[in-house]
C-alpha cells in the first residue's frame, strides 16, 4: 500500500478502507512518500491534531492537502513568518474553513449565530413536504437514480430553501460550483485554478445586496445584518464570501450521505424492515453511515511550528492529512469498526462531521436532512432493492465513486423499489 499515492491513485479511491488500515497497521501515523505527509489514522493522534489545543496547526491547507505543495521551502523550527506572508494567496484562503486563530474565531461566530435552532425548526417543517415533492417525481417509475434525483435535489432545494436563493438560480450555481475540489484529471496532477465558489460570487453579491435594500426573512437577511462580537460590522465581501461557503458546503458532503444511506439499506433488508418499524432509530442509523462511510474522508493541517503527537515528531512545514474516516473505523475506539451496527453506544464519537475549533457547522442541518429524507423513503417503498443491471448482483456490486481524494462520494446508484 506505500506503493500507491494518495492523492492521485484511483484504487484507493474505490477502497480507500483498506489503505487506511493497512496504513494504521504501521502506526498511527506514518509518513507517505510520494508528497512527504503525514498519514494519521489513529483516534487519539486525529483528535489531538484537530482539536489543536496548542494552536500549532494550521487550516491553510484543509480543502487541497499537500496538493500543490507550499508556495515557500519551509524554514527550519517554525514556518509562522513565512505563512503569514502567502497566507492571502493562497487557494480557498477567502473561506472560513482555511482561517486560522482568532479570525476563524470570529468569523465562525457570525455564521454559528445564522443556524439557529429557530430557522432549523422552520426548514425542518419545509423539509418534509420536500421529501415527499421528490419521492412523488419518481415513485410511479419504481426506480431511480439516487444520487441525482434524491440526494442531491434534497439538498439544493433545503440549503436554498434556508438561505432564500431562488428557484431559478439553483440550476445555474450547481453548474457554476463545478466538480469537487480535491477531483483529479486522470493520471495528471491535480490542476489549481482559482476556487469554484468565487464564480458564484457574483450572484450572491446580488442577493445580499438585495437584502441590504430589503431584508425578507431568510438567513441570507440575517448575514448582511451579523456583526463581529466587537459590534462592528464585518466588510461585505467578507459576507457573501461567507454565504458562498455556505452554500457549497453542504451540497456533495450531505447529499453523499444520503446516497450511502440508501445504498447501505439497498444491500440490508434486515435493517429496511428494522427501520420502518423504528423509524426513531434512523438517527441512530445516520449516524452509523458517517461513522462506517463518511462523505468527507479526510481533513488536512499544516504544522507550523516542529511539534510531537505522542512520540511521534513532527517538523514545522508538514501537512497532515488527518484521515477522519480511518479515525472512526479504528478498532482502538470503535468495536468491529467494519461491522454495521445501530446500537454502538459511542457512534456519536465519529469523526463524519470532524471535531475541534473547525468541526462542521452544518452538522444539525445535514444530520436533520438525511434522516428526513430517509424516514420518507422508507414510509413511502416497502422493498429497496440494489439495480443489479446498473451494480451487478449481490456478492459482486460495482458502484463508481467520484475521483477526488478527499470525498467518498458515490456517482449514482440505482435503486428498485415497490411503492408502500
Ligand atoms: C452530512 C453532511 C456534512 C458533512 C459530512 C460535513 C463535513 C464537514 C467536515 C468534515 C468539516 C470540517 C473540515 C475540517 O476540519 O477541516 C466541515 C466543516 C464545515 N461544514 Fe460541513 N458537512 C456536512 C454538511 C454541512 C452543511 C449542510 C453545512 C451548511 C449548512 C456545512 C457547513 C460547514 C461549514 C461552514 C464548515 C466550516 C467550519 C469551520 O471551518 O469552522 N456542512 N463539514
Amino acid at each position: 500500500m506505500m506503493d500507491l499515492d494518495f492523492y492521485s491513485d484511483s484504487s484507493i479511491i474505490a477502497d480507500s478502507r483498506s489503505y487506511f488500515d493497512a496504513m494504521r497497521a504501521q502506526g498511527p501515523i506514518v509518513r507517505e512518500p510520494f508528497w512527504n505527509s503525514l498519514i494519521v489514522t489513529g483516534y487519539d493522534e486525529v483528535m489531538e491534531i484537530l482539536v489543536n489545543k496548542d494552536g500549532v496547526f494550521s487550516s491553510t491547507v484543509s480543502i487541497l492537502g499537500p496538493n500543490p505543495g507550499l508556495p515557500f521551502e519551509p524554514a527550519p523550527h517554525d514556518i509562522r513568518a513565512q505563512l503569514d506572508e502567502v497566507r492571502s494567496a493562497m487557494p480557498w484562503a477567502d473561506h472560513l474553513v482555511c482561517f486560522d486563530g482568532k479570525k476563524h474565531t470570529e468569523h465562525r461566530m457570525l455564521l454559528g449565530g445564522l443556524l439557529t435552532y429557530k430557522r432549523l425548526k422552520q426548514n425542518e417543517e419545509y423539509l418534509h413536504g420536500l421529501s415527499d415533492m421528490l419521492i412523488d417525481r419518481f415513485i410511479a417509475k419504481g426506480k431511480c437514480d439516487v444520487v441525482p434525483e434524491f440526494g442531491h435535489a434534497t439538498t439544493v432545494y433545503a440549503i436554498s430553501d434556508l438561505m432564500g436563493i431562488p428557484i431559478e438560480d439553483r440550476a445555474l450555481l450547481l453548474e457554476q460550483m463545478g466538480a469537487p475540489p480535491s477531483q483529479l484529471a486522470g493520471d495528471a496532477p491535480l490542476k489549481v485554478g482559482p476556487d469554484p465558489l468565487s464564480a458564484m460570487k457574483p450572484l450572491f453579491d446580488k442577493y445580499l445586496r438585495e437584502r441590504i435594500e430589503s431584508p425578507r426573512g431568510d438567513l441570507m437577511s440575517d448575514l448582511v445584518q451579523a456583526k463581529f462580537k466587537d459590534g462592528t460590522s464585518p466588510p461585505f465581501d467578507t459576507l457573501s464570501n461567507l454565504a458562498c461557503f455556505l452554500f457549497g458546503a453542504g451540497q456533495d458532503t450531505t447529499s453523499r450521505l444520503i446516497a450511502m444511506a440508501v445504498l447501505i439499506l439497498g444491500e440490508r433488508t434486515d435493517l429496511q424492515a428494522k427501520l420502518r418499524a423504528e423509524p426513531e432509530r434512523i438517527a441512530d442509523f445516520i449516524e452509523e453511515v458517517l461513522r462506517h462511510d463518511a462523505p468527507v474522508k479526510v481533513a488536512y493541517r499544516l504544522a507550523t511550528v516542529d511539534t510531537k503527537i505522542g512520540d511521534f515528531d513532527i517538523p514545522a512545514g508538514t501537512i497532515a492529512n488527518v484521515c477522519l474516516s480511518a479515525a472512526s473505523n479504528d478498532a482502538a475506539k470503535f468495536a468491529d469498526p467494519a461491522s454495521f451496527d445501530i446500537d454502538r453506544p459511542n457512534v456519536r464519537d465519529h469523526m463524519g462531521f470532524s471535531k475541534g475549533p473547525h468541526g462542521c457547522l452544518g452538522a444539525p442541518l445535514g444530520r436533520m436532512e438525511s434522516r428526513i429524507a430517509i424516514e420518507h423513503l422508507l414510509k413511502r417503498t416497502s422493498d429497496i432493492r440494489i439495480s443489479e443491471e446498473q451494480h451487478g448482483p449481490p456478492g459482486a456490486r460495482s458502484y463508481r465513486f467520484e475521483p477526488t481524494y478527499t470525498f467518498r462520494s458515490l456517482m449514482d446508484l440505482h435503486i428498485l423499489f415497490d411503492p408502500a
